[in-house]
């Protein structure tokens, strides 16, 4: 296999993913049926990583679009670009995915508008199609492409909602942060950090997210356990590495700081 070409990840290597209820079968499924998948839950919770490794464990090219509210629908399909005097068409990511039958990965789908959104319509029923109103084209999605959304619920509001024309043409999971065995395992594995150590990081983690909705509004990330977990292996001391890491990342309000600081006083 040569390198893979510029804007498509590379899915030779498999990038570690621990299962914890029987979503890469899911994937799998979703995939051998043509169904495009939406992944929702907390950041930091595992999606994209489990993107990545989907994508590598069935061999397809992964393209990754974040989403934001300038994204226009030629930032997904493409656009005529000049090239030394002439104009040339270049293919966006979707496109690309489309026309190589990789896996689209749009992360924080939310954040689109809702044109870019309708762009997506014929190719996530049973169409399977994407027209290029640029080109001309009508792009048939072999049986390979997928496409992936995914967004967190938590922080979106009204006006930042799928309309249920795009949300219905998915199949969805819901994420969360895993059981605490997992999470250990998990974050040992990530950060190089004995499981006895990760165990009660986990701990203070499981405390922190019980302040979600009342104090907090989104809970200590697996993510930012993996940070800490990093520090300390690296040789930071676990107060320090946990107040830059598990604290001070969750809010800029001093008594929620203050209240965690406590958690973080009785915990190690
Ligand atoms: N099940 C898992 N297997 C392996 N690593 C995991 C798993 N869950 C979380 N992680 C670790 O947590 C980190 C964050 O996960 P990831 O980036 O996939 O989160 P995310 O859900 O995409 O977050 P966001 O919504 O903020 O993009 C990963 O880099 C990895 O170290
Ligand atoms: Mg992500």
């Amino acid at each position: 296999m040569g390198d893979p070409e510029p804007g498509a990840e590379s899915s030779a290597q498999l990038p570690w993913y621990r299962e914890t209820a029987g979503e890469c079968a899911f994937f799998e499924a979703a995939w051998q049926q043509g169904l495009p998948l939406l992944l929702k839950g907390p950041t930091g919770c595992g999606k994209t990583r489990f993107v990545a490794h989907m994508a590598a464990r069935l061999g397809r090219p992964l393209f990754t679009v974040a989403c934001h509210d300038d994204l226009t629908a030629a930032d997904l399909t493409g656009r005529y670009l000049l090239s030394g005097g002439d104009t040339q068409w270049v293919d966006g990511p979707l496109t690309r995915a489309v026309r190589e039958g990789g896996i689209c990965y749009l992360d924080e789908v939310v954040e689109a508008r809702k044109d870019v959104t309708v762009v997506l319509h014929p190719l996530t029923d049973d169409r399977r199609v994407l027209p290029l109103e640029r080109t001309g084209e009508i792009l048939q999605a072999p049986p390979e492409f997928m496409l992936v959304v995914s967004y967190n619920p938590g922080y979106q509001h009204v006006l930042k909602s799928l309309k249920p024309s795009t949300r219905q043409r998915f199949a969805a999971l819901s994420f969360d942060f895993p059981p605490p065995e997992v999470e250990t395992e998990i974050v040992a594995a990530e950060s190089g950090l004995s499981k006895d150590l990760c165990a009660g990081l986990i701990n203070l983690a499981r405390r922190i997210r019980e302040l979600k909705g009342k104090d907090l509004e989104e809970g200590v990330s697996t993510r930012l356990l993996v940070y800490c977990a990093s520090l300390v292996a690296g040789g930071m001391a676990m107060e320090t590495a946990a107040r830059a890491t598990l604290i001070q990342p969750l809010s800029d309000d001093g008594d929620v700081i203050a209240a965690l600081e406590e958690l973080l006083s009785h915990s190690f």
